[in-house]
This record gives structure tokens, C-alpha cells and sequence, in this order.
């Protein structure tokens, strides 16, 4: 299975007088890890806001975990897809406790499987100690 696979992806902004994206096709199998490079202009945020769902394709096909990038599929894509943007997206007057059960309800985890989730994350980043901390505290570096 591939995570994600972007066949001859296309698009044009409107008014713009060439493509961002031409024929842009490339796949990365479960578990990699990959970056996007390019020089500025090159299409990189464009291309990750439509694997996202923020910008739509002229043409071409996506396809996230097998799934096909479609209207019948938008929620359960939705799920699969986690995203940290380029200027941080936490509520600094909340706990970092408090900012995972809040974007683990929007992904719809509830009770004693969301605590775990929260619990599990908090030790894997080594964040225990901090859990009651408001984020506005941490270190930004
Ligand atoms: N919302 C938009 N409307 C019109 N044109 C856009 C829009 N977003 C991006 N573009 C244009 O599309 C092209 C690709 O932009 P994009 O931001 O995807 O490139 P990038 O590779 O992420 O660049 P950078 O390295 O600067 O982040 C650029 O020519 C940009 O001006
Ligand atoms: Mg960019």
C-alpha cells in the first residue's frame, strides 16, 4: 500500500498566466519519510494543500492510503491526515494536556481511548513533566 500517490497532478490559479503543477507524479510507500524540495515558486505548499484538502486540483489523480481523493471519501481522508503548519497552531493559554484533548476530539477520539491516546503521545515526546504546562510557557526553541 502506498501512503500517499499523486498521479499527473494539475493546477492552475485563477488569472495566473502558467500552470503551478504539471503532470506531477510521484509515491511514497507506508512508513517513509519524505520532504518536498524545490526552489520558491515551485508548487511545494500548493501541492501539500491539495494532499491536504485545502486547495482543489484541476486534474489528475490522489490518492491517500489507497483512498481515492473524492467527495464519498472526505471525511474518512480527513482522519488520515495530520498537519503541522509553518506558524505554530496551538492554544497558548491552554495546557498541552488541554490542546490534545482538544484536537483529539476533533478527530473524534472520546474518553478513556482519548486519555490513552494523550497519555501516549505525552511519553513518546517526553512531555509528562509538562502535560499541565500552558503552552504560551514552553520554550520556543
Ligand atoms: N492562492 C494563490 N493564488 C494565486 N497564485 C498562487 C496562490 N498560491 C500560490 N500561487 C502561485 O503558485 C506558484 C507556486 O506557489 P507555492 O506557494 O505552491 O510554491 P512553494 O514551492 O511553496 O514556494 P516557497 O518556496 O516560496 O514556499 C507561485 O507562482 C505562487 O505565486
Ligand atoms: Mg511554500
Amino acid at each position: 500500500m502506498n501512503s500517499i500517490a499523486v498521479k499527473d497532478l494539475e493546477k492552475t490559479y485563477k488569472g495566473a498566466i502558467q500552470p503551478t503543477l504539471q503532470g506531477l507524479s510521484f509515491a511514497f510507500g507506508e512508513g517513509k519519510i519524505a520532504g518536498l524540495l524545490g526552489p520558491n515558486g515551485a508548487g511545494k505548499t500548493t501541492t501539500i494543500s491539495i494532499l491536504c484538502g485545502l486547495v482543489r486540483r484541476d486534474g489528475g489523480d490522489v490518492r491517500i492510503h489507497d483512498l481515492p481523493q473524492d467527495e464519498a471519501h472526505r471525511e474518512q481522508l480527513k482522519k488520515l491526515i495530520g498537519i503541522v503548519p509553518q506558524q505554530i497552531a496551538l492554544f497558548p493559554q491552554l495546557t498541552a494536556m488541554e490542546n490534545l484533548i482538544y484536537f483529539g476530539n476533533l478527530y473524534g477520539y472520546k474518553g478513556k481511548g482519548l486519555r490513552t491516546k494523550v497519555e501516549h503521545y505525552l511519553e513518546l515526546f517526553g512531555l509528562e513533566k509538562a502535560a499541565n504546562k500552558e503552552v504560551h510557557k514552553f520554550s520556543g526553541a
